[in-house]
């Protein structure tokens, strides 16, 4: 059973095997635990000590990290004399009953009315929004337009028409479930996507999985790795890419560094211009008084947004309203609490590392406190996934500094492998430390499936050769409303990391 020196390269060809190695130090590296994994899910394991993460050494990337040529099918143009493009929606309120309809027209203003209702092509209702358009350079923009559609029904199928006449386009979506604290959803959570063959490949799977909202960690064209008119040229065609998933269904943003788009060599020094020209939040509807961080109630999850590139120490803006969102939370209705950010506060791979020390130490206590579920952030392109530990008594004076096992702390997640032009973060710090469970690089996306107010079953899929495949997985119990025998109970499970296999934590 055991294969000695198996490289990547071979575990690529070999289809029906997934070998996973698990690596920690004692004075050396030790090769401790090889697991055999078979498609009939034969599974084998030595693990020496509790806490030992895992390190795959499956790594995939596929294709090049290019971007996907402009005169590509993804990025086509819609046929018709000012037709919207670059569809997009996101919620629109706090609770789920509004959305927030985007499109550009790039002739002329031309409309900003969203036609919609419960039949097909047929439409009792209208809802005016508003047009915008800016200059990047010398790029002017299209005519972006954003419409607030409200006082919607939960759990319906509405179909909507936006553009005229013979250009006009057609879409829908569903409403979620009202809120309620066992309402079942399904959340895909994609980070750092991009525009390349990789990031068309994460987008395919992640339509395939069924998920019913997206939850965006940041970084979304990366047209800012461009130079002058190309810039707003790639966020046109980034819009248009993401259109055969985001005109369905809302995709929940949150700012990443390739947002800011600080470039003061062409005279570009406003922070996320672009981005919040295009990309509309419902921040108003959390009291908020920032597009960049904001809240939303969604089924039975609670959705706090916070922004790693705006002030967030104590006393800011930032800082004051999450103080007061936090209090908000009502975990007898939304049992589930999710945040979202782009820099990870818990990381083991040498790119990025430690960028989020600054927000764990104003946020981490608040996080253990409010018994946050999981925090999902993005920036480095790899997947990993912590335990639930916490470093909150961090002391300069005493000398207080490591993180320890914390059951009442979140699981911290890093998807920042949407597959951008970057390309893989592929080195992680060696060896790998306490804190990080499980980590890959390879492409893919995570979907986190609320059962009801105790279980969520959560996923990570690895673009694997054209398919998707759970590369690590886990049962969530909610941190609120799992007692704490059954936590105490499920402890022991969770001090191994089942790969490929659910495992309870
Ligand atoms: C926006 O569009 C109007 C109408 O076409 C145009 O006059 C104006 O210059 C544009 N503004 C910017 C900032 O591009
Ligand atoms: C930090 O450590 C010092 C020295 O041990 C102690 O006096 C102080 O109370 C600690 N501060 C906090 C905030 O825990
Ligand atoms: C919640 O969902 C889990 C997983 O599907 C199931 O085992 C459990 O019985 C459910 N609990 C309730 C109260 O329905
Ligand atoms: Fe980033």
């Amino acid at each position: 059973m055991i294969l000695p020196s198996l490289s990547p390269v071979s575990l690529c060809s070999s289809s029906p095997l997934m070998l996973q190695v698990a690596m920690f130090e004692s004075k050396r590296i030790l090769l401790l635990a090889i697991q055999l994994l078979f498609a009939s899910h034969v599974f084998l394991s030595i693990v020496r000590e509790g806490n030992a993460g895992i390190t795959s050494v499956f790594i995939r990337s596929e294709w090049p990290s290019t971007d996907i040529p402009l005169d590509h099918e993804v990025f086509a143009i819609p046929e018709g004399h000012n037709a919207p493009q670059q569809v997009h929606i996101t919620q629109g309120d706090y609770d789920g009953r509004a959305v927030i309809i985007s499109w550009v027209t790039a002739d002329e203003p031309g409309s900003s009315k969203v036609q919609y209702g419960k039949s097909e092509r047929r439409y009792d209702y209208t809802a005016e929004g508003i047009v915008t358009n800016y200059t990047f350079h010398k790029y002017n923009s299209g005519y972006i337009h954003h419409c607030l559609v409200n006082d919607l029904e939960h759990d319906t199928k509405y179909y909507y028409e936006v553009g005229s006449g013979e250009s006009s386009r057609r879409f829908w979506f569903q409403t979620p479930p009202r809120i309620d604290p066992d309402s079942s959803y399904k959340f895909g959570i994609i980070g750092d996507l991009g525009q390349t063959y990789n990031s068309l490949s994460t987008l395919k799977h992640y339509i395939q999985s069924g998920a019913q909202t997206v939850l965006f960690v940041g970084d979304l064209s990366y047209a800012d790795n461009y130079q002058y008119t190309d810039v707003g040229i790639r966020w046109d065609s980034w819009g248009r890419f993401i259109e055969q998933s985001a005109a369905y269904q809302p995709w929940i943003w949150a700012a990443g560094n390739h947002e800011i788009e600080y470039m003061p060599y062409m005279g570009e020094v406003v922070p996320f211009k672009s981005y919040l020209h295009r990309y509309a939040t419902p921040y108003a509807a959390s009291k908020s008084s920032d597009p960049l961080w904001y809240a939303i109630r969604r089924a039975s999850a609670h959705i706090i947004v916070l922004s790693s590139y705006s002030p967030f120490v104590k006393y800011t803006p930032q800082w004051m309203w999450l103080r007061e969102e936090l209090k908000r939370v009502d975990r007898e209705k939304t049992p589930w609490l999710i945040v979202l950010m782009h820099v990870p506060m818990y990381n083991s791979n040498e790119a990025h590392f430690m960028e989020g020390e600054s927000m764990r130490l104003v946020f981490e206590e608040w996080f253990v406190q409010y018994k946050v579920d999981v925090v999902f952030a993005g920036h480095v392109h790899a997947y990993e996934r912590s335990y639930r530990i916490s470093n909150i008594h961090y002391n300069v004076s005493s000398g207080e500094r490591y993180p320890v096992s914390d059951e009442t702390a979140p699981v911290y997640i890093t998807v920042g492998d949407g597959g951008n032009q970057e390309g893989l973060a592929g080195k992680f710090r060696d060896p790998q430390p306490d804190y990080s469970a499980f980590r890959e690089a390879s492409y893919g996306h995570s979907t986190l499936e609320i059962r009801n107010k105790t279980h969520a079953v959560y996923h990570w899929n690895r673009n694997d050769d054209g398919k998707k495949v759970s590369a690590d997985s886990m049962i969530l119990n909610n941190q609120y409303w799992a007692s704490n025998r059954r936590r105490r109970k499920l402890k022991k499970q969770s001090l191994m990391t089942l790969v490929g296999q659910t495992s309870a934590y």
